[in-house]
Parts: C-alpha cells; sequence; structure tokens
C-alpha cells in the first residue's frame, strides 16, 4: 500500500490516478475526505501536516510514501514534521517533491524553501527520492480567465525560457520512484522536451485557440506590485518576484532527460499539455 499525500492537488492526483490504473493499492491522504474526487476504489483518509496524529495513523503500514509537505511559500516547513512522522511510522521508501533551482543561490527565497525537507529525508534512513521538476505546465491555467474575458496574457517572466513540465510526466516519475529502490538515494530533475517562454506559451495557446492572443509584458519592477493587487500577500509577491527574476535573466532554462530516463518515454510537450487541457481556456 502506497500512501499519497497532496492527493488532491496537481501532482498527487496524477499519482493517485496512475498508480490506481497500475493497480496498486493506493492511501490518498486529504484534509477534506467528504470533498476529495478520487478514483473509484482508492482509499482515502484525513490527514493533516498540523495534526501530527492524523499523520502518523496515515502512514501506518505503508510500504512507500509520495510527500507533498511544502504547500505555501506563504507557510513556514511543514516537511520536517512530515517526513518526521513517515519515518517513525516505519514507511521504507519516501518520495519527496521538492523544486528546480532549490540550492541554487541566485534564485533568492526560493532556495531555501525545500532544502530542510530534502535535508530530514535524506537522513530519515529510508530510501529516498527526491523530483525536483521545473515549472508546470498547469500554471498557465491562471491565464484562463484573463483570456476567457479577452484580456491579455500577463508576462512578468519577459523572454526568460524554462524546461515547462506536463504534471503527468512528473508523477510519473514519482510512480517508478514509489515502486522501486532502483532511484533510491537520486536527485531528478523531471523537464519538458524544450526551454520555452511565456510569449512562446502564449503562440503555442494561441494556435490551439484559433484566434490570436495578446501578451502583456509586466516590467520587473512592476511584478511585485501586480501581484499584491491580483491580493497575494507581500511576503508571497517578494519571493516570487525574486523567482520571476530569475527566470527572466534565463536562470530556470535546464532542460535534461530525466523523464525519459525514468519512464522509458520522451516527455510531453507544451502543445501536448495544451491539447488536452484546451477546454479550461474556452468560455
Ligand atoms: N507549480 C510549479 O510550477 C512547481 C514547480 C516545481 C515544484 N513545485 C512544487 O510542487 C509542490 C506543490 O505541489 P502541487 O502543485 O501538486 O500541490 P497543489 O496542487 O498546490 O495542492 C496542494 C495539496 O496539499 C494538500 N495540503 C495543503 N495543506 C495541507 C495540510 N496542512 N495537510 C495536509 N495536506 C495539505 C492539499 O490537500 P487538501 O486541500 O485536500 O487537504 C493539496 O492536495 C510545492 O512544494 C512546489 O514547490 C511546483
Amino acid at each position: 500500500m502506497i500512501v499519497i499525500t497532496g492527493a488532491t492537488g496537481t501532482i498527487g492526483s496524477e499519482v493517485v490516478r496512475q498508480l490506481a490504473e497500475r493497480g496498486v493499492k493506493v492511501r490518498a491522504v486529504t484534509r477534506n475526505p467528504e470533498a476529495a474526487r478520487l478514483p473509484e476504489g482508492v482509499e482515502v483518509v484525513r490527514g493533516d501536516y498540523l495534526d501530527p496524529e492524523s499523520m502518523a495513523a496515515a502512514f501506518d503500514g505503508a510500504q512507500a510514501a509520495f510527500l507533498v509537505g511544502q504547500v505555501s511559500i506563504e507557510t513556514s516547513d511543514t516537511d520536517t514534521a512530515l517526513i518526521a512522522a513517515a519515518r517513525d511510522a516505519g514507511v521504507p521508501r519516501l518520495v519527496k517533491l521538492s523544486a528546480i533551482g532549490t540550492g541554487d543561490t541566485l534564485l533568492g527565497p526560493f532556495t531555501t524553501w525545500h532544502m530542510p525537507g530534502e535535508k530530514a529525508i535524506s537522513e530519515s534512513g529510508a530510501a529516498w527520492t527526491i523530483l525536483r521538476p521545473s515549472s508546470f505546465a498547469s500554471n498557465t491555467l491562471s491565464w484562463a480567465a484573463p483570456i476567457k474575458a479577452g484580456q491579455p496574457v500577463p508576462n512578468m517572466t519577459g523572454t526568460g525560457a524554462q524546461g515547462v513540465v506536463d504534471p503527468r510526466d512528473v508523477a510519473a516519475v514519482a510512480v517508478e520512484a514509489l515502486l522501486s529502490d532502483e532511484h533510491a538515494g537520486r536527485i531528478y530533475e523531471p523537464t519538458g522536451p524544450q526551454a520555452i517562454s511565456v510569449p512562446e506559451q502564449a503562440a503555442i495557446l494561441s494556435e490551439a485557440l484559433g484566434r490570436p492572443l495578446e501578451v502583456s509584458e509586466i516590467p520587473l519592477d512592476q511584478v511585485r506590485a501586480a501581484m499584491v493587487a491580483a491580493g497575494r500577500t507581500e511576503g508571497f509577491a517578494e519571493r516570487a518576484s525574486a523567482g520571476n527574476r530569475f527566470v527572466r535573466n534565463g536562470g530556470n532554462s535546464t532542460v535534461t532527460r530525466d523523464v525519459e530516463r525514468v519512464t522509458g518515454r520522451a516527455p510531453r510537450t507544451y502543445a501536448d499539455w495544451v491539447r488536452d487541457h484546451l477546454a479550461a481556456f474556452t468560455a
């Protein structure tokens, strides 16, 4: 039985789906089991990182666990306690979702966000794997509202290209790491097949929608204010704008072959992701 935390989220929900499809027994953790939409046959349990007893019960009897512990840059470290709970429950194999750029000092505040969790998992005594994916293709779902309202796509990262990755491919790498000790002690950086910028992503989306899309460049000195105006806290805006500066300067253009190396097939392109999610952008 494999425990999946963050089971209702972008990556965790895909990990649940892919494991269930392969006939693996899955226990999905959420703070709100009644609201969770998960595949038939999947055990759903209540668990909250801020309630250690609930996590001890959730991990009980697991052969492996997928850990999505750092859920918001607005909160402090939730990873370390989560990893301790998995370790204390004796889960022998742990896979942690981290992020690309961890440890790269040029990234600013994001650099250290996953560090306590990476350290804790590598010292946990379990067979561990860390995934540091690039920017998710699904981040562009935030463009759906402006696009549907006829407004421009906001561009906070200029022509900075990123190895945009399909969440299904991140999940596929996680699934392999959850099912075999072959990946123990490895840090993978799942990326898409090419580095692309926001204007290039918008062009792909525009072609799929069959209509032009305007892209509005937000100058770096206005990014922070734009985020606060959109309802984000000052702390979030500060960290996120440092991340945007890093991308804008070409810091996140890394493309790896890790998806193919681990899963045996090429990563999906951004165009593949758009094709399968086009309905989200149409009225
Ligand atoms: N977006 C990107 O481009 C990107 C790129 C690289 C890495 N990442 C990493 O991806 C991670 C986020 O993964 P995601 O996007 O799949 O997550 P997500 O879609 O934001 O979902 C968050 C999940 O965490 C659960 N959760 C939140 N607080 C919880 C708590 N206190 N106790 C238990 N569960 C809790 C939520 O479950 P319930 O609400 O059901 O309880 C939900 O399933 C972050 O660590 C980030 O660094 C993101």
